[in-house]
């Protein structure tokens, strides 16, 4: 659905975007994540065909977006980071008339335009002028702007940004709806979503490909402990003990509980999972447990591992699979 070879865009001799390539099949939902000034809405701008590049080819839905940009944007659903909407037109109007400028008319139109107003919850909004709404119902807008032709390609650049949570989930929920027909490319700086919702992660700094991964596998090579959070009942060397067990790297005692629970967090190796080793010492110990709990590196420890530019953890891919 996206083929990107080689891309590079420069404004003024500054480089926004070096040299990436990267593929999106069709059906997958794509997390598109970069700290800012990334070149991700540069890219973005790009592959919906608003915006020329210095080098390289890029191909959407078959077509050529230098060769063939108005095919392109009939193929693309492009949600800007910064919506031109016109605030002097009111909601349904507005709706009517973008989806007339993508070749919708009568009452195909009128239908199509009421479908995607309650897809984003903005019906109750439809008689109210742009101008006057508040920045989550104008992304709203914008976001049935960027569905009511219905195109294979949705490219989002932060589409939940400005939302509340509510309506964070509720994109969250209509994005994975959307994924039997439609293919999505989105920028957000919200990663608990994107471990929720996308397929695939695409992490871009100072315009270089960093990471093409699912986001399971990007926390998963992490090079970072996990951690094991323990709740025990047990006198004596606790943490010692549990420190012997195979994989276990250190241990320490957090402030003390509830007499006579005691808290342990335990690093662990990333390839150990040592919570039978941890029940077995439990028992022959005659310790109770009244908690285990085992924390993951997450999708942000990655972002920040990747962005410090502390170098790429050797275990990533940085090209495509
Ligand atoms: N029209 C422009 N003219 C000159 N430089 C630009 C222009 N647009 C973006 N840039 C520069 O290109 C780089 C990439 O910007 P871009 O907007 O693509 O980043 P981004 O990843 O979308 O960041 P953010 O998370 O802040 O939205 C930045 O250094 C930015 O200053
Ligand atoms: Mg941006």
């Amino acid at each position: 659905m996206i083929d990107v070879q080689e891309l590079t865009k420069q404004y003024a001799g500054r480089t926004a975007v070096n040299n990436i390539s990267f593929k999106v099949e069709p059906g997958e939902i794509v997390g598109f994540l970069g700290p800012n000034g990334a070149g991700k809405s540069t890219t973005m701008r790009i592959l919906s065909g608003y915006m020329p590049a210095t080098s390289g080819r890029v191909q959407v839905a078959g077509f050529d977006v230098f060769q063939q940009s108005i095919q392109v944007r009939q193929s693309v659903g492009y949600m800007p980071e910064m919506a031109p909407l016109y605030t002097d037109m009111k909601v349904n109007e507005y709706l009517r008339f973008r989806a007339e400028l993508k070749g919708l008319s009568g009452h195909a139109m009128r239908r199509r335009v009421g479908e995607v107003m309650e897809l984003t919850g903005v019906t109750d909004m439809r008689k109210r002028l742009i101008g006057n709404l508040s920045k989550g119902y104008r992304q709203r807008v914008a976001l049935a702007d960027a569905l009511v032709h219905k195109p294979k390609l949705l490219i989002l650049d932060e589409p939940t940004n400005g939302l509340d949570p509510v309506q964070i989930r509720h994109v969250r929920d209509l994005l994975r709806n959307l994924k039997s027909k439609h293919t999505v490319l989105l920028s957000t700086h919200i990663l608990h979503e994107v471990e929720q919702t996308c397929d695939r992660v695409i992490m871009i700094h100072q315009g270089r490909l960093r990471a093409n991964n699912t986001p399971q596998n990007l926390t998963r090579q992490l090079r970072s402990t996990t951690l094991l959070h323990l709740e025990i009942d047990g006198t004596g060397e606790v943490a010692e003990k549990l420190t012997a067990i195979t994989g276990v790297r250190k241990t320490t005692e957090e402030k003390i509980l509830v007499h006579p629970w005691r808290k342990f967090t335990l690093r662990v190796e990333p390839e150990h999972d040592v919570r039978d080793a941890v029940m077995e010492l439990a028992m022959q110990q005659k310790w109770r447990i009244r908690e285990m709990h085992r924390q993951l590196p997450t999708l942000e420890d990655v972002f920040v591992e990747l962005s410090m530019n502390a170098g790429i953890p050797s275990d990533i891919p940085t090209h495509v699979l």
